[in-house]
């Protein structure tokens, strides 16, 4: 089991979208994986037509065990959901001993062959817990100003979990929101290659169609043409992740 967390600093930066969508092409080809909500506004359900939902609030309570909260949402599929109530887990796994660890604990005994975590914005309690339980993590970027920062910010989480004893990798940046009609993208992504290199990925253009599909119930590779070149800049990022290159 590989577990993956889509992670980033900055909010609205196309982590959900990222996360679902590498889910969801992972589970069309034949993979079992587990989506988890880690972000209190709960914003993967809606992505499948689905109200939000306490399921990562009971699973890390140990209120309820993982294979009863597991909601399958497309074959080979299975959410685990989250919706306000994480903000509440967050003050309470607080006075836990070894607070930091414990999704890495639940998650344990999951039987499939990646997890997925979709993460919230904000440098906290859960946010450690993912970078605890990751092998590796896709980080997805805005290519505006701040695009170097966000990945610099993630970089030095990194090294703070592997210092705490942790190993965990960067697999892939993604650079996301790309507009060919501007200087600002080009101008960041070329920083972003320069700084990174392969690690850098070929960029997601900016596209209302990946505004609409969530809203509609449907993941990318339902609602894109496969010629579409977001399409294919996510093809390229599942590929990354299941052959490293
Ligand atoms: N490439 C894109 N082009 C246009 N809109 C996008 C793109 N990727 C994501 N979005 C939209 O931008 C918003 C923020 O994306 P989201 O994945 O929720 O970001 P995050 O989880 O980092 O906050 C959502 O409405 C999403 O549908
Ligand atoms: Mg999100």
């Amino acid at each position: 089991m590989r577990v993956i967390a889509v992670a980033n600093q900055k909010g609205g930066v196309a982590k959900t979208t990222t996360a679902v969508t590498l889910a969801h092409d992972l589970a069309r080809r034949g993979h079992s994986v587990i989506l988890v909500d880690l972000d209190a506004q709960g914003n993967v359900s809606p992505c499948f037509g689905l109200p939000p939902s306490p399921g990562l609030y009971r699973l890390l309570l140990s209120l309820v065990p993982l294979e009863e909260l597991l909601v399958e949402v497309r074959p080979s599929l299975w959410l685990l959901p989250s919706d306000s109530s994480t903000a509440k887990l967050k003050m309470i796994l607080a006075a836990e001993p070894y607070r930091e660890t414990v999704l890495a604990r639940a998650l344990a005994l999951a039987d499939a062959d990646y997890v997925i975590l979709d993460t919230g914005p904000s440098r906290d309690l859960l946010h450690d817990n993912a970078h605890h339980a990751a092998d590796e993590v896709v980080c997805p970027v805005a290519v505006d100003h701040l695009a170097l920062i966000g990945v610099a910010q993630e970089m030095e989480t990194l090294k703070f979990v592997r210092d705490h004893g942790h190993a965990v990798e960067m697999a892939a940046i993604l650079p996301t929101f790309w507009d060919k009609t501007t200087n600002e993208s080009q101008i960041n992504l070329e920083k972003l290659v320069q700084k990174f290199g392969d690690l850098v990925l070929p960029a997601v253009p900016r596209t209302t169609r990946l505004r609409e599909a969530p809203a509609l119930g449907r993941t990318l590779w339902e609602y894109l043409d496969p010629n579409h070149a977001a399409y294919r800049a996510y093809q390229r990022l599942t590929e990354r992740i299941l052959h490293g290159k």
